[in-house]
């Protein structure tokens, strides 16, 4: 897989799933955009990663502070030719009677509407070039309900139904949109959960164990990839079998 030079733009790629996937995208060839609010971080992996990759700091949920960024992102490396859509945040658990609206409608927009936002700024260049990629991020809870955070949910769901929106409006373009869905991935975001409940969880996978980030970031680069070029509008799971499974 050689990405030949391609710029590939990756939201929350300052840690876990993002900055792993960034880092793979470079070693195989792309130029990528490293997109995500601490600068530190991202000082950090573009120090390691070298002149293919750059870094710019930015809440998405912050439509100005992002397209900045995209900006930012243009100017340095030209057209974004393909977009990982990665960023998001699990929010706290709270039963559903108490869920407070703002929480709900942060979450919304940072899981769901800034990829709406990242999408509809990128693509029109897409468009005009006759190709294009973008993949976004999504979860087990994209399709499957769970219990206190509807937030969380309701913005997963959403994210696989926009991807499916792009890909049919926009495959005529030769742009595709796919969903990724991670299940259980060693990250940051999992290592706040207490270790046994991570020995639980790990229980429930019929592997017997989480994924590690590199798992999921080899499926990323496949779809990122000119190597999945008939693939749209799907969504893949890299979940050890979580999804396919039933409890007996
Ligand atoms: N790990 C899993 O098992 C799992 C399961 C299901 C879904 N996911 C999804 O996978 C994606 C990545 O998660 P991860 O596991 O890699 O988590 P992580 O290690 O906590 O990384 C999250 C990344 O998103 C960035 N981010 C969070 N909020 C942001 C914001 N408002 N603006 C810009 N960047 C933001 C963080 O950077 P800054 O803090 O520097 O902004 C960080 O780079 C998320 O969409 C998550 O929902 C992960």
């Amino acid at each position: 897989m050689n990405f030949n030079g391609k710029h590939i733009v990756v939201t929350g790629a300052s840690a876990g799933i993002g900055l792993v996937t960034a880092k793979m995208l470079v070693e195989r060839g792309a130029r990528v955009s490293l997109i995500a609010r601490r600068q530190l971080m991202l000082d950090a992996a573009v120090a390691e990663l070298g002149p293919n990759s750059t870094g710019f700091s930015a809440d998405v949920g912050d439509k100005a502070q992002l397209y900045a960024a995209l900006d930012a992102a243009s100017g340095h490396f030209g057209g974004v030719e393909a977009l990982f859509a990665n960023a998001g945040l699990t929010g706290g658990f709270t039963p559903f009677t108490l869920f407070d609206s703002d929480v709900f409608e942060q979450t919304l927009r940072v899981n769901l509407t800034s990829v709406f936002w990242a999408a509809q700024k990128v693509i029109p260049a897409m468009i005009e070039a006759g190709k294009g990629v973008i993949l976004v991020t999504g979860s087990m809870g994209s399709k499957r309900g769970m219990a206190m955070n509807p937030a969380y949910v309701s913005s997963k769901h959403g994210v696989l139904g926009l991807t499916r929106a792009i890909a049919v409006e926009m495959a005529p373009h030769g742009i595709r949109a796919n969903c990724i869905i991670p299940g259980f991935i060693e990250t940051e975001a999992l290592a706040r959960i207490p270790p046994e409940q991570q020995g639980k969880i790990a229980a429930r996978v019929p592997q017997r164990r989480m994924g590690s980030p590199e798992e999921l970031a080899e499926v990323a680069c496949f779809l990122l990839s000119d190597a999945a070029s008939h693939v749209t509008g799907q969504d893949w799971a890299v979940d050890g079998g979580v999804l396919e499974s039933i409890e007996v």
